[in-house]
């Protein structure tokens, strides 16, 4: 048969029932999320999938919910119901070694979370050694690329204090990515750091692109409009309305998400950060 006349249909048939779960399975996909804080209910149902080096953004309203859904998500704050599955793994199985999984899955605080008396380096090295048991010198090579990777070469030796904000947070993008991940997610990675320290790290951000999938909980509207692949709208414990930047940003279907983006985008600005 020419490569002209194999149809979709006939490829189809052909997998075995397996392959074909497997076959049309998200990366990441995340079912029907709850989580409660005492008698507050914070997530009421959040679903949605994720492919191999997609880059999707969460916005929403402060205290609904984003930073918990990414925790729930890396079983930080295991959700009371739904389930995650990453490459076809169910992460919110008791029975998954999450010790494994979260190496799979990189996370960028707001805040660095740097271990302050280690240098940059070491704080890229030191989880490859521990987690991923590479042996020290291997751990320090690929740490020093990393750190490239990001821009930080001639400051490998600098410990967090001598860096500036913009640095710390690359030194924290360079440990998600030196453990080699399915996908990162971030939590507002810019909000703590000076306006003209942002653009560096948005910079960085928009490199990875297409080659690690990211999770990005973030007010940049211009990173939003000119990177994701798609936006999720989230208020009250629910996703709200999630599509394209363009439909999300000329079109959206609901008065509320329009509101919403209207007023971030005020906001934030997209000129001086945007790209
Ligand atoms: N560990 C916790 N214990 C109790 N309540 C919590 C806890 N973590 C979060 N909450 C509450 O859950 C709600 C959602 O918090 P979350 O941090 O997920 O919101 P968010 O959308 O990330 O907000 P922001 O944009 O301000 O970061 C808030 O009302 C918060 O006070
Ligand atoms: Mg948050």
């Amino acid at each position: 048969m020419s490569k002209k006349n194999i149809k979709w249909q006939d490829i189809k048939r052909r997998l075995t029932d397996e392959t074909k779960e497997e076959a049309f399975m998200a990366m990441l996909e995340v079912k029907d999320i709850y989580k409660a804080y005492g008698d507050v209910e914070i997530l009421k149902g959040v679903s949605f999938t994720m492919e191999k080096e997609e880059t999707k953004v969460i916005i929403g309203p402060s205290g609904t919910g984003k930073s918990t859904l990414l925790r729930c998500i890396n079983q930080l704050s295991p959700p009371d119901k739904g389930q995650v599955w990453l490459d076809g793994e169910e992460i919110t199985n008791p029975k998954t070694n999450i010790n494994k999984i979260r190496e799979k899955i990189g996370f960028v605080f707001q805040d660095f979370n740097l271990f302050n008396h280690l240098t940059a380096v070491r704080n890229v090295s030191i989880g490859l050694e521990k987690v991923k048991k590479i042996e020290k010198e291997a751990a320090q090579t690929r740490a020093m690329q990393e750190l490239t990777r990001v821009g930080l070469e001639a400051q490998a030796n600098q410990y967090p204090a001598q860096l500036s904000g913009g640095q710390k947070q690359r030194v924290g993008i360079a440990r998600a990515l030196a453990m080699d991940p399915d996908v990162i997610l971030f939590d507002e990675p810019t909000s703590a750091l000076d306006p003209e320290l942002i653009g560096d790290v948005l910079d960085v951000m928009k490199s990875l692109c297409g080659k690690v999938a990211m999770l990005v909980v973030t007010h940049e509207m211009g990173f939003a409009r000119n990177v994701a692949d798609e936006i999720i709208f989230m208020e009250g414990g629910v996703i709200v309305e999630q599509g394209s930047p363009k439909e999300m940003f000329t079109n959206a279907k609901l008065a509320r998400t329009r509101e919403f983006l209207g007023r971030i985008g005020a906001l934030y600005g997209e000129e001086e950060t945007g790209g």
